[in-house]
């Protein structure tokens, strides 16, 4: 019988398609060592972004037929080295759309509501109902980097709550810009003049530190940035000092350039204006289910000797 090895935490779902076809083992939390001393063993790989799939991984899975990443990002997993050795890298592209978009939006609520500081002074006796006025999205202009399938959704949310949604996404047609009732722009236009700007782009080589401390000077000291795409994609000492500095007036950050957030980033220290979670995009109940499923069919198929769709 295949052998699948589980390393990070997936939704029962996903175990139990796996088991349909091969003996599972779920070990979350093996360190980098063990995993390449038990890699050997197993003929299937299944993953979230916790374990790192490196070259030296994959040189000692002398079994393995595939990797399956319960998610969108592959980022984690050394695919050159991967593709070399004839192992295929499968992934869920749409399982966690809605979840990374609705997170996006609630960044992008609770930031102008200041939800979280409100929250935290009323566990402690206050009643701050001064100190945390708010803005309305109604009308404002949203700038949506990255018009892909998360960016999408933001944009047809915030079009039906009454914002203007402009986007930047060199790949994306003017007409399917244009069915969605956005306007495409470049990346300058977009942050000068959008009052809210949400990321939805990979972290390539093009968009590492994309949002610079020059870039974010060019913003209206009234905007606010969300980041719940991947980290790499802001400078996160240029934002802190955006915030505190008055240069914009908040970010909402759920992944950071390296995971988990060191204890002490500067992003830590900021008191106003700022919502950190810790890469949440994609917990929710359905879309872990839907991020599992999708992942242990594929896993499942090329068990049986059947075709798979490779990320
Ligand atoms: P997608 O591939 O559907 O969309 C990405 C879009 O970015 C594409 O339209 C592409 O044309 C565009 N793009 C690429 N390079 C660009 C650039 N230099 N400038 C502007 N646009 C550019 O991907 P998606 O499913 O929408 O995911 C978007 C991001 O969100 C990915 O990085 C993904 O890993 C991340 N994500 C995070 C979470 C989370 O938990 N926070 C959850 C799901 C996805
Ligand atoms: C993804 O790439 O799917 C997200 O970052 C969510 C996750 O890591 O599970």
């Amino acid at each position: 019988m295949s052998k699948v090895l589980v390393s990070d935490p997936i939704d029962q779902a996903g175990v139990d398609i796996l088991s349909q076809v091969a003996q599972v083992d779920q070990r979350p939390g093996l360190s980098p060592e063990e995993l390449v001393s038990v890699i050997g063993d197993y003929d299937g790989l299944m993953i979230r972004s916790g374990t790192q799939v490196t070259a030296e991984v994959i040189a000692a899975a002398s079994k393995l037929k595939i990797i399956g990443r319960a998610g969108v990002g592959v980022d984690n997993v050394d695919v050159p080295a991967a593709t070399q050795r004839g192992v295929l890298v499968v992934n869920s592209p749409e399982g966690n759309t809605i979840a990374a978009a609705e997170h996006a939006l609630a960044m992008m609520l609770s930031l102008s509501r200041h939800v979280p500081q409100a929250h935290a002074g009323m566990r402690v006796g206050k009643w701050d109902r001064k100190k945390y006025v708010g803005n309305e999205l109604y009308k404002k202009t949203l700038g949506v980097v990255g018009l892909g399938k998360i960016g999408s959704h933001v944009a047809r949310v915030a079009r039906a709550m009454g914002m203007e949604v402009i986007a930047y996404d060199p790949f994306i047609a003017a007409d399917r810009a244009q069915q969605m009732q956005v306007r495409l722009t470049e990346l300058d236009e977009l942050f000068r003049t959008a009052d809210y700007v949400t990321l939805h782009i990979p972290r390539t080589k093009d968009t590492e530190n994309l949002v610079n401390a020059e870039l974010l000077r060019t913003m209206k000291p009234t905007a606010r940035i969300v980041n719940c795409a991947r980290g790499g994609v802001v400078d996160e000492a240029a934002i802190a000092e955006a915030i505190n500095g008055g240069v914009i007036a908040g970010a909402g950050l759920d992944v950071y350039a390296s995971e988990p957030l060191a204890e002490d980033s500067p992003l830590r220290a900021v008191e106003r204006g700022l919502v950190l979670t810790p890469h949440l995009g994609a917990s929710t109940e359905e879309a872990q289910e839907n991020v599992a499923i999708d992942v242990a069919e594929q896993i499942r198929d090329v068990l049986l000797g059947l075709p798979a769709r490779s990320a």
